[in-house]
């Protein structure tokens, strides 16, 4: 199978709660190559930005200010199915759905404040890391 890239956020409501070394620590133990990361806080309009497939939804106006409230830290992820097996891993969006031993399980508190963010398929994938990274930073091969 191919390997493909995902990107992966851990959320400032993570890094707040000091549990982005226990997150990293599971992305490394799932087999995920990690090849890149930039930690850093997104403005207001940065974070609107990304999620604006979610303009016009209740919980936009939220979304902003919670993904702007603090840093966060984003990571490009590769390997095979590599964009399925992130989203195994964090687990359902909501936490009080998601499964034993997930990351949003584990860390997430509410629907909102869910601990991390995961592309939701290959072309989202594409269009996530380039958001975040530059050519500079993650060559092609
Ligand atoms: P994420 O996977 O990053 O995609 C969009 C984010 O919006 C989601 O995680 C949550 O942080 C947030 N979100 C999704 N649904 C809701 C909701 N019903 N209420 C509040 N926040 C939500």
């Amino acid at each position: 199978m191919e390997t493909v890239r995902t990107l992966a956020i851990i959320k400032p409501d993570a890094v707040r709660a000091g549990n982005a070394g226990k997150v990293l620590s599971m992305i490394e133990g799932s087999g995920l190559a990690v090849e890149a990361v930039r930690m850093f806080r997104l403005t207001r309009e940065a974070a609107g930005a990304f999620y604006a497939v979610h303009r016009g939804k209740s919980f936009y106006g939220e979304l902003l200010e919670f993904m702007s409230s603090g840093p966060c830290i984003a990571l490009v992820l590769s390997g095979e199915n590599a964009v399925a097996r992130w989203r195994e891993l964090m687990g359902a969006t909501n936490p009080s759905s998601a499964a034993d031993g997930t990351i949003r399980k584990l860390y997430g508190t509410s629907v909102q404040f869910n601990a991390c963010h995961g592309s939701d398929a290959p072309e989202t994938a594409r269009q996530e890391v380039a958001f975040f990274f530059s050519g500079a930073e993650l060559p092609v091969n």
